[in-house]
């Protein structure tokens, strides 16, 4: 599947949107270079999940957990950045694998074509392309 997006504003509504087809225990592994919406990309899918906390990226921190509110089975969306790390064994190290398969949780992976090793067989990977001045986003 395809989407191509023109504004930051599109790729959070479609976001968004996709979230509402979660159920719990998923992890997405967003691939991407940089500024093509990896964050923005979480951004919508943490509103449409109910997340109340804002959402900033965790570059640094590599993993910040936000309780997720009023959904039947997801309680917690954990958001990654594979960006500054060294060794997967990184992640491995902050418990960053506890969250993956909870079922109460979703976990979304930017740059995780960096860390494929350590990710769960069924991660669906989401992978944002620039194109002009638009973004095509493929899974
Ligand atoms: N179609 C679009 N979708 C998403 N963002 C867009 C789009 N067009 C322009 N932008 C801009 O691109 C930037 C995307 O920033 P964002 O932090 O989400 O990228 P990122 O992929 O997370 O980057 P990083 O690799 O640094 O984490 C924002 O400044 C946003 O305004
Ligand atoms: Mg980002």
């Amino acid at each position: 599947m395809k989407f191509s997006s023109v504004s930051k504003k599109q790729t959070f509504n479609f976001a968004k949107k996709f979230s509402k087809q979660l159920t719990g225990g998923e992890t997405l592994g967003l691939i991407g270079n940089l500024g093509t919406g990896k964050t923005i990309f979480t951004k919508g899918l943490a509103a449409g999940l109910g997340v109340k906390k804002n959402i900033t990226s965790p570059t640094f921190v590599l993993m910040k957990i936000y309780p997720v509110t009023k959904h039947k089975q997801i309680k917690l969306l954990a958001h990654l950045d594979a960006y500054r790390v060294k060794s997967a064994n990184d992640l491995i190290t902050i418990g960053a694998k506890e969250y993956f398969n909870r079922p109460d949780t979703v976990t979304v992976i930017e740059w995780a074509d960096k860390i494929k090793r350590i990710l769960p067989r069924k991660t669906k990977f989401i992978t944002i392309i620039y194109k002009d001045n638009s973004r095509i986003i493929k899974f």
